[in-house]
């Protein structure tokens, strides 16, 4: 185990072995390996969709700094959280999830795996009883992000952990909202966590991944299993691009926490604005749950405006430093309407049901000057509030 600091770990995270001593892990852009006899490879990789060298660096990485035995990294986060329940789940199964679960992935149990006999109970993120009191006999996962998209719940994991294995049940966590420099799973008890490496740990909005890691063996081998078979691995290009990406992760995790925050305390005294949700604020319903198991409170910030779809366009459309998109994540800041963007498919049941209103805003904070940051929401709300 390497007890140096996550920000040294994180920098030196890979083998350095190349034979011209290149300080970055070369992109071997190669399907196929030559053998030396039918009977005997030349190394460890025979075919890229099994094993290769780039990706391979990448896979080490994520579980080392998840604190993870193994690492596997797939072409998204979506591709990364159906190889879990791919590995995980059979025909009888029972999950109990998250309500407030990214949308596709919420789509993806509801829509693929109730087909397969798998049903899902879904309770709310930050109610421990309520994950309990929902496992039962046939409960074979529990699964759930947290911090949540777009409101900000916070769920226990120490707690699920617990609930999920007096059951025998698998507990997986999305960490894509934390980083592990914010939050790590498994060391919290979590058998599997997946994250989506397109937002933090990319970092600069210019590449797909997703990643999985786990300490258990068993585990391990049915991640490969489907990795190897449905074949939705990351290519070398990208993979590359995210160990570029993951060696910033803290520094630019830093700026974001604290840009958040200035945002989200400005917010906070706003006449129009209310409620703010970021779970560093003391007002936060899980505020003790954040602290205790995150380093700090991440980097995005959601709020309710004061008004309905026409102020939230014009208050989005007025800002000039946030860009108006999905995603999140990356360097720059970015400002979404989920009711009007990433949750325009859910009914109007579904969006209360997630606590989203019309005038919920969500911010991606990046890492711009947090002055220029908080300007710009002030002249966009004066604008919008106007
Ligand atoms: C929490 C969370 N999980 C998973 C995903 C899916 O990741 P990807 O877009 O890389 O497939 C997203 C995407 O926004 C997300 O926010």
């Amino acid at each position: 185990m390497d007890e140096r600091h996550f920000e040294t770990r994180e920098v030196h995270s890979h083998a350095r072995n190349d034979q011209y001593g290149a300080m970055m892990p070369p992109i071997y852009a190669n399907a196929t390996y030559e053998y030396a006899s039918p009977t005997e490879q030349q190394s460890e990789h025979r075919y890229s969709r099994m094993s290769a060298p780039t990706r391979g660096a990448l896979e080490d990485s994520f579980a080392m700094l998840e604190g993870g035995e193994h690492g596997f990294a797939f072409a998204s986060g979506m591709a990364a959280i159906d190889a879990v329940f791919a590995s995980t789940l059979s025909p009888g199964d029972h999950v109990v999830a998250a309500k407030n679960l990214y949308a596709e992935t919420h789509d993806l149990l509801a829509d693929v795996y109730a087909e397969y006999g798998i049903e899902t109970t879904h309770v709310p993120v930050n109610d421990a009883d309520a994950i309990a009191d929902a496992i039962g006999p046939d409960t074979e996962l529990v699964y759930f992000e947290t911090p949540t998209n777009p409101v900000l719940r916070v769920g226990d994991i120490e707690a699920a952990a617990e609930a999920a294995h007096e059951h025998d049940a698998l507990l997986a966590n999305d960490n894509t909202f934390a980083s592990p420099y914010l939050q790590r799973p498994l060391e919290l008890g979590a058998d599997i966590v997946v994250e989506s490496l397109t937002k933090y740990q990319g970092g600069h909005s210019d590449v797909l991944a997703g990643a999985v890691a786990t300490n258990d063996p068993d585990v391990a081998e049915d991640i490969e299993y489907t990795q190897y078979t449905r074949g939705a691995i990351l290519g070398p290009f990208d993979s590359f691009l995210v160990l570029r990406g993951m060696k910033t992760l803290s520094a630019r995790m830093d700026r974001h926490c604290a840009n958040a925050r200035a945002v989200a305390e400005f917010l906070d005294d706003q006449p129009g604005v209310d409620p703010v949700y970021y779970p560093g604020l003391e007002s936060h319903p899980n505020h003790e749950v954040a602290a205790r198991q995150m380093a700090d409170f991440g980097g995005m910030v959601a709020f309710e405006l004061d008004g309905d779809r026409e102020t939230v366009t014009e208050f989005a459309a007025g800002l000039e430093v946030f860009a108006l998109a999905e995603s999140l994540g990356g360097v720059e800041s970015l400002v979404e309407v989920p009711a009007l963007m990433t949750h325009q498919d859910l009914s109007p049941d579904e969006l209360a049901e997630a606590g989203i209103d019309e005038g919920l805003v969500r911010l991606s904070v990046g890492i711009e000057h947090h002055e220029d940051l908080v300007a710009d929401l002030a002249q966009a709300l004066d604008v919008a509030l106007d």
